[in-house]
């Protein structure tokens, strides 16, 4: 039996294809640094090469002022569904350095995990659709469906190469569904189908005052203090229930419903491990929703960095000229991104203190996803998740989010799949981040899967 093969393959391959993971993980393609431009090419390479080396044609196209695409394909044939994979090549930024055990770009596997910069998010779970790929091709088999590959290296900078790239080139990703892991499993035995991921609108706040830092003394209480005025912005930004005080910020919100709230309840959450597993001494947010409520299915917001003044050793004592802070709000199905932004950014300027200047600028945004659930696909994925990792799997939503899946819904007019391996504590854009190697492999077999379900008429 072909299946049969293919995932013996996978088993008996196991240890080389860590390794090979490995050599995928050393390379620090982080985008949003800019002096590692030459390490996000030679990541792009990487997938070109692999994906080549498997015999897909492949294309890498560089955007004028973005990071490579890589495009493969597998021969397509006719009477096969066509499903388009996506993933990212780039990873985030390693700071804080210090609190890493190993260094970031030097993969660690201990205890049947790996830790390394973009161990999760994405390289190791798009390494899985690799590999299930080499299983058929190595064992000299088609696979069962028609594939095509979408892989980019602006996913973490906010970057929008792979948007226009889409758009332009709708008609070559046609398919009948995208299947997309950069998610996560709902805990180690539980594997999970993503329905919905948040949206985002995010900003940075400048207060300035003086033309330079005053002296403390000689100036205090004679002028406004920048720091003190962001902080005075930053307070109204959320009232004492946890709700998000810009004018119409939840005129849009899509209530969960009755039936979703109870999937949520009847899923094992344990406050006292998502305690633990945050550090956080309680669990806080807005009144009236579950934990899960709130990080899935509600908007939020949120101080992402925060600047000013003097913060080395011992006492300095000045006015500040400046503040400045990164403010990201989370958003739920049917708000917009758009009109979120102009009112928050026109809030912020009501609010904003006399005595100094407010800028208030929006960075990006992106569009929340939602999925509907009820269709031969998400069917066939969850099939796919049984019978990879051996255990039921839930639905479960997200709080983060991947932009290109609304581009994908639009352009593409097909289900998207979001088959998560990771998990939440995996410390994507944190320090010390890993991937549960079983994961891995249960994803790899997942796929396999998901490829033989969508054979059958979808
Ligand atoms: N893989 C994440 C998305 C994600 C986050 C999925 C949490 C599941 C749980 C993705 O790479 C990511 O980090 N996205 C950014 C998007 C932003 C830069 C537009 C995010 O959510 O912050
Ligand atoms: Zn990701």
């Amino acid at each position: 039996m072909s299946l049969e093969r293919v995932l013996s393959y996978l088993e008996q391959n196991r240890e080389r294809h860590v390794a090979q993971l490995c050599d995928f993980l050393r390379i620090p393609s982080i985008s949003s640094v800019s002096a590692h431009k030459e390490d996000v090419r030679r990541a792009a390479r990487f997938c070109a090469d692999e994906l080549r080396d498997l015999g897909l044609r492949v294309e890498i196209s560089e955007p004028a002022d973005g990071n490579p695409l890589v495009y493969a394909e597998t021969e397509q044939r006719d009477g096969r569904p066509t499903l388009l994979v996506y993933g990212h090549y780039d990873v985030q930024p390693v700071d804080p350095l210090d609190l890493w055990r190993t260094p970031p770009f030097e993969p660690r596997v201990e205890d049947d995990v790996v830790y390394a910069r973009g161990a999760t998010d994405d390289k190791g779970q798009l390494y899985a659709h690799f590999k299930a790929l080499e299983a058929y091709v190595k064992q000299g088999l088609q696979p069962p469906v028609n594939l095509k590959f979408i892989i980019e290296g602006e996913e973490e900078c906010g970057g929008h190469s792979v948007y226009a790239y889409t758009e332009a080139n709708a008609g070559k990703l046609a398919c009948d569904a995208v299947a997309v892991s950069d998610t996560s499993l709902y805990d180690e035995r539980t594997p999970a189908l993503t329905y919905s991921l948040r949206g985002l609108a995010y900003f940075e706040i400048l207060v300035s005052g003086p033309k330079a830092d005053l002296h403390s003394g000689s100036y205090g209480g004679g002028v406004q203090n920048p720091a003190h005025a962001l902080c005075d912005i930053i307070a109204r930004l959320k009232d004492a229930d946890g709700r998000v005080r810009v004018p119409g910020f939840y005129d849009d919100v899509l209530d969960l419903d009755a039936a979703e709230r109870e999937a949520f309840r009847s899923l094992d959450f344990s406050e006292k491990a998502f305690l633990a597993d945050t550090g956080s001494p309680a669990a806080w947010g807005e009144k009236g929703y579950t934990t899960l409520e709130r990080m899935w299915g509600r908007p939020t917001c949120d101080v992402n960095g925060l600047w000013s003044g003097y913060s080395g050793e011992g006492a300095k004592t000045i006015i500040p000229a400046l503040a400045g802070a990164k403010v990201s709000t989370r958003l739920v199905p049917q708000q917009d991104p758009h009109r979120i932004a102009a009112a928050f950014e026109a809030y912020v300027r009501s609010i904003a203190p006399a005595g100094v200047r407010v800028d208030v600028k929006t960075l990006h945004t992106a569009q929340p996803v939602l999925i509907e659930r009820d269709s031969p696909w998400m069917k066939a994925g969850l099939r796919a998740l049984e019978l990879g990792f051996g255990a039921k799997p839930v639905f479960i939503r997200e709080g983060g989010s991947i932009p290109i899946v609304t581009t994908f819904q639009n352009c593409l007019r097909v289900p998207v799949l979001l088959l998560g391996f990771g998990l939440a504590t995996d410390n994507a854009h944190s320090p010390n981040e890993k991937f549960n190697l079983a994961s891995y492999r249960n994803g790899a077999r997942a796929v396999v899967h998901l490829w033989q379900e969508a054979r059958r008429p979808v």
